[in-house]
Parts: structure tokens; sequence; C-alpha cells
């Protein structure tokens, strides 16, 4: 078969570990042509790509990011862009395309399949990345175990230099609307708070317990905040941002606002520290390793079963395929119980 691949959205540790499963079995074991588009949507607009093969894939599994590059590119947005990646994909007799990405990216692969009325479209297959974790369709995304490492890390060292001066350290992390890193990286690294966008908070009620535990003779508090957390209604001022080409809010910053209202309410030197980019660069971890690979694995495998407009899927331990319109269908987000169940560890 001669199958696509390309990348898109953030990028996210666990890209190129995909990629080489996917090249791998595909050559040696179904003796496939595998080409791979770049910079996400884009590759197949511009019919921008290259060959991949074993030898091209050799030592890309420990690498973040991705060989191929990756963009928020959105054909639906742009003129005569369906029209583009169609040719792209006729030019290039493609029998199969994979798709790694968050629910924007195989939002379009699903888009596309649904305006497939004559039929020209390749398999398509998603796998399912992001370090946000927000798939509902997957118990776990790669990308997602390598951010949390990071960010608990992170935390880890805040805590030092926190309670050296006696301050409150507030660290902003990554997640957009779902506050799965938050909670994660905040539990792991023993927050005397934590805040996700799934429970607006209050911000005279974290004052109020800062400062009473404070009172009980602890100087300092790592205070994690998900980017995308929001303050409860007038409580708090915040600043909206721009939008990108899939109508997303770019989030970041509620950190330092946070951080300066806690000084400014209790009297206590406040600092923030906005980890960004960091979570999703670098090696990932095993577990993401592995995940990764499994996925490539299905993935190719799902190719060849000719299972179309599916997206593979980690179930209670076993990777299953799942349709790609279930797939985008809604995001997954935290249940504040899983903080409310520990909330007690965290103010003594
Ligand atoms: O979706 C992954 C993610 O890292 C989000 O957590 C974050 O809001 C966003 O991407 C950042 O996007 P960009 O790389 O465009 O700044």
């Amino acid at each position: 078969m001669q199958i696509g691949l390309l990348t898109g959205g953030g990028d996210c540790p666990g890209l190129n570990a995909v990629i080489r499963a996917v090249v791998r079995k595909g050559q040696i074991q179904y003796g496939d042509l595998l080409t791979g588009f770049r910079d996400g949507w884009r590759g197949l607009i511009d019919n921008d790509a290259i060959e991949l093969d074993v030898e091209s894939c050799r030592g890309i599994l420990p690498k973040g990011g991705t060989i191929l590059g990756t963009s928020r590119t959105n054909p639906l947005k742009l003129e005569g862009g369906i029209e583009k990646v169609k040719e792209t994909i006729r030019s290039r007799n493609l029998d199969g395309l994979i798709v790694i990405g968050g629910d924007d990216t195989l939002g379009v692969a699903h888009e596309l399949s649904l305006h497939d009325i004559e039929n020209e479209l390749p398999i398509i297959v998603g796998v399912p990345k992001t370090i946000d974790n927000d798939l509902a369709a997957t118990e776990v995304t790669f990308g997602f175990h390598t951010a949390v490492q990071i960010a608990t890390d992170a935390i880890d060292r805040l805590h030092t230099t926190a309670e050296s001066h006696d301050r409150v350290i507030v660290c902003e992390v990554m997640g957009r609307h779902a506050g799965w890193i938050a909670t994660y990286a905040g539990i792991a690294g023993g927050a005397a708070e934590i805040l996700i966008p799934e429970e607006p908070f209050d911000i005279g009620e974290i004052c109020t317990k800062l400062t009473e535990r404070h009172k009980k003779g602890r100087y300092a508090s790592v205070v994690v905040i998900a980017e995308g957390a929001i303050p409860k209604d007038g409580t708090m001022q915040t600043v909206a941002s721009g939008l990108d080409q899939f109508g997303h809010v770019r989030l970041g910053g509620i950190g330092a606002l946070l951080a300066a209202e806690i000084e400014q309410r209790t009297g206590m030197e406040s600092r923030v520290t906005i980890l960004g980019h960091i979570q999703r660069g670098g090696t990932p971890t095993a577990f993401d390793r592995v995940l990764a690979t499994r996925f490539g694995v299905a993935a190719i495998d799902a190719v060849h079963d000719r299972a179309a407009n599916t997206m593979v899927a980690l179930e209670a331990g076993s990777i299953i395929r799942v349709p790609l319109a279930q797939a985008i269908a809604q995001p997954k987000t935290v249940d504040p119980k899983l903080l409310h169940d520990v909330a007690g560890l965290f103010f003594s």
C-alpha cells in the first residue's frame, strides 16, 4: 500500500515513536511505501512531503518533537483547501492516511470523510496525541505522561526556592480547557492548591487558606494553576487574547494575574513560573514511548484491515478502534472529585 502520515496541532513527546512504529511495521511486515507530509494538513494542501523508510527513521524513538513538522493549518478554513488536499491524495495514489493529532487535526479528518461523496479518500486512521489528555475516547494520550513528569520536577524545584524565601510561588501549567496536567502534577508535587478549569476558583477563599497556612507556620506555598482555569464570576479580573485557525483562544498568563492578586490581598511575597512549552519539549518518558509505539503499530494494522475513519485508543490496557466521530465528539475533562478526595492533604 501507499500510505501517508501527518502530525498536526501542538507537538508532543512521542510523535516520532509513532512515526517510527508505523514505518517499521509498514515497510518490514506489509511492504508498504510510506510518505510523510510536512507540517500537518499544510503538507497535504501544498503537496509537500518526504519519503519515509526504516533508515530515515533510525534513532528517532527517544527524540521529542516531530521529524515531519507540525502546524495548526486548517484546510476547512482555507479557500479551496479541501480540493487541494484531495488533489494531493490523487496525485500520490494514497491508499491510506494516518493522521496523528488532537481533536482539531482529527476533526479535519472526520470532516473530510463526511464530504467524501465520490469515495475518493484513502483509508483514514487517527492516532490520538496531546499533552492535554483531553480526548474522551482514549484512557490516555501519549505525551501526557511526559508533560506531567516535567511539571512535577519543576514543582519539586519550586518548593525548595519557595521555602528558602518564604514565598508563594504560582506555577502555571498547560492543558487548555482541561485540568489533567495541573491535577496530576499538582498532586504528585504536593501543591498547596490546585486550580483547574473544571471548577472556577474563588480568589478570596484561596487567599484565606494561604493566610491560615502561614499562621500555622508554613511559610512557603506552591499553587498550581492550569492555564485554562477561571475565577468565579467577578472575583478576579482576567484578560482575553487572540484566536487560532481552529477558533481556540490563546491561553497563558492567568498565573501572573493570580500571583499579583495573592500578593496584593495577603501581603505575602509571590512569584510566578509559567512552564509553557517546556512541557511539550524533549525526550518522551518510557511510558509514552511504549504507548506511542503501540498506537503506531495498531494504526498501520487498522489501515490494512480497511478500518476507515477510526481512531486507535487505549481502553483498559488494550488498544481498540473507535469511530472518528466518537473520538472527537466531546472533550475529556477532570472530575473535580479527584481533587476533592485528596484536598485534605494539601493544607497541613
Ligand atoms: O494542546 C497542546 C497545547 O500545548 C496546550 O496545552 C496549549 O494551550 C497550546 O497547545 C499552546 O499552543 P501553541 O504551541 O500554539 O502556543
